[in-house]
């Protein structure tokens, strides 16, 4: 039985998933997609299973279909991991399965982003359809804002910024929230404090436990199944808390990062992603 994490850098979340699955008898080997050369068609990679951790969300994509092209079964899969790094195809596959989340309009010009924007309200939030870590996001509070935004990306921005991802802004009450899912069971979650509106903890947000309620348990169930085609996964649904309207998620992530939220939920994430690797290849962790 060989497990294989990809992964070029060894970031502290992959260090403890080594150690974990070393705990559980099953060690893993580290797989650097940067010494990948797969011959299409003729690629027989020597592992029992892919956990796809890459801090490349586009090589680990790729990497993903090598693999499973080559039979080999991954985690998080191709479908559910493009999807995630999608949020137009995030958005829309929340809207078919009925999870609630923010009014959100994709433009493909300058001209149409500003009208949707208006519709919207000020102020709106502009992101990237493909992104983390909350970088190039947008709050733009007036027009002279809106107009200036979409100049710029429409002048400087590569192609990737010419469709316009925009987004009602949620008053949220200083935090938002993040879920941990496994399968479709939310294992624990985060609140993000930050006095800035973007809360990620890449960006100074300070993690502290939320408690799993009903209605988080079944709003993350809801989304982890919608984005991988009723399977679940390995998942972290970002959510917003709408006053007067509850729970809205905000994205879904395939490759999370976990290292600051182990202390405060109490609860080992990397012993429990192990787990789920094992049993998807039928070994009783
Ligand atoms: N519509 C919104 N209203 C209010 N805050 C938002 C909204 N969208 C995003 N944010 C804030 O920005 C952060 C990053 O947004 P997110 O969509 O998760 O992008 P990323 O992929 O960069 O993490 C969220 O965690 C939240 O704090
Ligand atoms: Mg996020």
């Amino acid at each position: 039985m060989t497990i294989g994490i990809l992964c070029s850098r060894v970031r502290v979340e992959e260090k403890l998933l080594f150690e974990a699955f070393e705990a559980l008898g099953a060690p893993a080997t580290r797989l650097d997609e940067r010494e990948i050369a797969a011959r299409v068609g003729d690629f027989h990679p020597d592992v029992d299973i892919l956990l796809e951790r890459s801090v490349s969300t586009s090589a680990g994509l790729v990497a993903l279909q090598l693999f499973e092209a080559a039979g080999i079964p991954t985690i998080n899969n191709y479908a559910t991991s493009s999807l995630c790094a999608d949020k137009i195809r995030t958005s829309l596959a929340l809207a078919q399965a009925g999870v609630a989340q923010p009014v959100t309009e994709v433009a493909f010009s300058p001209e149409a982003a500003l009208e949707a924007i208006e519709r919207i309200g000020y102020p709106v939030v502009m992101k990237p359809a493909t992104g983390s870590w909350g970088r190039l996001l947008a709050r733009i509070n007036d027009r002279d804002a809106a107009e200036a935004i979409l100049e710029h990306k429409e002048v400087l921005g590569g192609v990737g910024h010419h469709i316009f991802y925009i987004q009602e802004y949620i008053r949220k009450p200083g935090r938002d929230i993040r879920a941990f899912v496994i399968g479709t069971e939310v294992i624990c979650a985060i609140y993000r404090h930050s006095p800035h509106w973007i809360t990620n903890t890449a960006r100074g947000g300070q993690a502290a436990n939320c408690p799993v309620t009903d209605e988080l348990a079944d709003i993350c169930a809801r989304a982890a199944l919608a984005v991988s085609g009723g399977q679940g996964g390995v998942l972290a649904v970002d959510l917003l808390e709408a006053p007067g309207r509850g729970l809205l998620v905000c994205e879904v992530n395939h490759t999370m990062e976990f290292r600051n939220s182990i202390a405060p939920t109490g609860v080992d994430i990397p012993r429990r992603i192990a787990e789920y690797v094992l049993e998807h290849v039928g070994v009783r962790a």
